[in-house]
């Protein structure tokens, strides 16, 4: 296994900042969390029909409309369509009934409740932006996330209008054998020309960013899955015909997927058929449309003899990931784009999850931490700071951010922690049900938790607000005379774009002590009388804040930030002796590779001091003895071990040197690993 590549996670984010659309000629316009209303007008059910073709496909839209709030025209959403034909209960419209323009369609006078019938031409082939229905290697396909529906037809084309959908696709049978869109197929046939067409019915509500169609030539594997309730689900997964011997490891990675997710969570797949299609032109990584997942195909194909094993983890973790979106993203999605952390940061917090369970809890951590602190942080640090729920946007693809994802992921994380996997199953399961079926905000989310768990999260909800990574300073001090340890902690916050005040986080730190025989204390805290667990979580909520142990023998060492409990920045006083000790011995794998890496740190800036002076360079003793003692202890799970002896990436060893110095950064590295080699 090699160190992982920033996976899943960041390959969706990286990926889809690059298409965003210069809005050159017009005004680009701030949206504002601030201004949210609801809409005026619920749609209730949408029947969809596509006459096929690449140059020009015919797109008939049925709308059921809704008012909800009086004295306000239907304002649709459409980029650059084709109109043909409107008409309200079957009677077309003049040209002066409606209004248009480049991005909407705008109906006044409606009735209360109606039936809408737009027809629209789009150009599937020449729309080479990858969001609405596009061409890919001869096949059709789309992707709707977050404002792209808007391509293909005229809607309100926000995640907080949940609709019904029939889908029909009509194409040319030999060039497209395979028709496929969201939920259950519930009819299909032949026309006398050569076409043939199905018929697909989504009997769940959902947001337009949710939908899918496939059309093309293309192969598919079989399986199935049988629910905890003792449904069968058929599970199809679609590829170019030349791939259908990479397809096994996506299908058991599926079925794990599901299995974990009813285990772990109590949540079941709801449709009768699960399917995913890999497609090679693809922005994210892969695209949680209901029972229609499109996927990039770098994140389904795999075979022993073309894919590494980081390949198979990846693979293992976006399926999964985009299965567990069904309950956590399409059963219960966002309000509005601001809120995207609420779907793709618990997701991502599930797919870790996953990941711990099917492999290695302790190497999971590590990657996980690692993608956070080499890619996040620096975010964090930089002109793009932004809070897991930001407050405006201009561009939404531009938030498909590290922040969103992998932060949000550790803000979920910090709940579970602070309310314990029983209470935080509790608030999960309080969440699904309270919320099944709506839009909802990271608010609700975390009032579920509270709601289910008796809690006050007032403070914590400051951590989807503000930006910037929290900075904790510790200091021990040990009483030989009282036989205490105290810790002393502050933390602070550096200003982030529109940010100049924080204040304090509430900031779970989870600790631990090992005596010099190397074991855990059970840990008791003044005032307590009795010692409780070997690793507790302690509540920072102020700036300052100080935590004393008693019955703590002398030559103790604190293990601070057990399993990276926060995604903080931490700063301690341990002697270089006592990280040494913590390296050799920590219980917690997250902390002894820590105490490992800033080992490592510390010896790499030394080396780039010594580059900067021109001095010759070294091997110091103390840190080659300690990575020997690694090497050699031959209990160490392999995998943990590999990390352990892996040392810091340029990019995490640039946070700590300023002015960075990419070159001395390289070769300080480089040396170290010939020398220890
Ligand atoms: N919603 C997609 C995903 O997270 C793309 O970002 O999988
Ligand atoms: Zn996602």
């Amino acid at each position: 296994m090699t160190f992982p590549e920033p996976i899943a996670g960041m390959a969706r984010s990286y990926a889809h900042s690059l298409h965003h659309e210069s809005t050159m000629s017009e005004t680009p316009q701030t949206i504002r969390l601030a201004d949210y209303r609801p809409p005026a007008y619920a749609i209730d059910h949408v029947d969809l029909h596509f006459a096929l073709d690449p140059e020009t496909t015919r797109v008939t839209s049925r709308l059921k409309i809704r008012r909800l709030r009086e004295g306000e025209p239907l304002r649709l959403d459409g980029h650059y369509l084709e109109l043909i034909s409107v008409a309200v209960d079957g009677r077309p419209l003049e040209t002066g009934e409606y209004q248009r323009d480049n991005h909407s369609l705008t109906l006044a006078d409606l009735p209360d409740a109606c039936e809408l019938e737009i027809i629209t031409d789009i150009h599937p082939a020449a729309n080479t932006s990858l969001g609405g229905l596009y061409t890919s290697g001869g096949n059709f396909c789309t992707q709707c996330e977050a404002e792209e529906f808007r391509k293909i037809t005229h809607y309100l084309d926000r995640p907080d209008v949940m609709a019904r959908f029939t889908t029909t696709l009509v194409a040319d049978k030999a060039g497209y054998p395979v028709l496929l869109s969201n939920g259950n197929l519930i009819a299909s046939g032949e026309l006398d020309d050569g076409r043939h067409w199905a018929k697909w019915e989504d009997p769940f509500p959902k947001p337009s960013y949710l939908f899918a169609l496939v059309a093309g030539d293309l192969a598919r594997i079989e399986d199935t899955f049988t629910t905890m309730s003792g449904r069968r689900v058929d599970l199809h997964i679609y590829v170019q015909h030349h791939n259908i011997d990479k397809c096994e490891h996506a299908m058991r990675s599926l079925q794990k997927a599901m299995r974990w997710d009813e285990e772990t969570y109590g949540r079941e797949y709801d449709l009768d058929l699960y399917m995913i299609v890999a497609v090679d032109d693809f922005n994210m990584g892969a695209m949680e449309n209901k029972g229609l997942n499109v996927f990039n195909s770098r994140y389904v194909l795999a075979r022993p003899d073309t894919a590494t094993d980081a390949d198979y983890l990846g693979i293992e973790s976006v399926i999964a990931h985009e299965y567990f979106h069904n309950w956590s993203g399409n059963r219960v999605t966002c309000r509005d784009w601001f809120q995207l952390s609420l779907k793709e940061g618990f997701t991502v917090f599930r797919d870790q999850e996953f990941s711990a369970d099917m492999n290695s809890r302790g190497v999971q951590r590590i990657q996980d931490v690692n993608v956070l602190r080499t890619h996040q942080f620096r975010e964090d640090a930089g002109p793009m700071a932004h809070p897991v729920r930001p407050d405006s946007y201009v561009e939404i693809n531009n938030f498909y951010t590290v922040t969103v994802y992998n932060k949000g992921a550790e803000v979920v994380r910090m709940l579970a922690h602070l309310v314990g996997s029983e209470g935080f199953r509790k608030g999960t399961d309080l969440y699904f049900e309270r919320h099944d079926g709506q839009a909802v905000t990271t608010d609700d989310f975390v009032r579920a938790i509270e709601d289910a768990n008796n809690a006050d999260f007032s403070q914590f909800r400051l951590w989807y607000s503000q930006a910037g990574t929290p900075q904790l300073k510790v200091s021990h001090r040990h009483d030989t005379g009282q036989q205490t340890l105290t810790l002393n902690i502050t933390q602070t916050c550096a200003p982030t774009p529109g940010q100049s005040k924080k204040q304090p986080f509430h900031i779970p730190l989870t600790v631990g002590l090992l005596n010099a025989e190397s074991n855990d204390l059970p840990l008791c805290l003044e005032g307590e009388g009795v010692p409780g667990t070997t690793t507790r979580v302690l509540h920072l909520r102020e700036a300052t804040q100080s935590f004393t142990f008693t019955d703590v023998p002398a030559g103790t060492v604190p293990s601070l930030l057990r399993g990276f409990s926060a995604p903080v920045k931490l700063e301690d006083d341990l002697g270089d002796e006592q990280r040494y000790f913590l390296m050799a011995h920590d219980s917690d794998p997250f902390s002894r590779w820590e105490a490992g890496q800033k080992m490592a740190v510390k010896t790499l800036m030394g080396l780039v001091d010594d580059i900067h002076a021109g001095r010759p360079l070294q091997l110091d003793e103390a840190f080659s003895d300690a990575f020997a003692r690694t090497l050699a202890d031959d209990r160490l799970d392999p995998a943990f071990a590999a990390l352990a002896l892996g040392l810091p990436t340029e990019n995490y060893l640039a946070e700590f040197i300023q002015p960075i110095g990419p070159q001395a950064i390289h070769e300080a590295r480089d040396f170290l690993r010939r020398a220890l080699a």
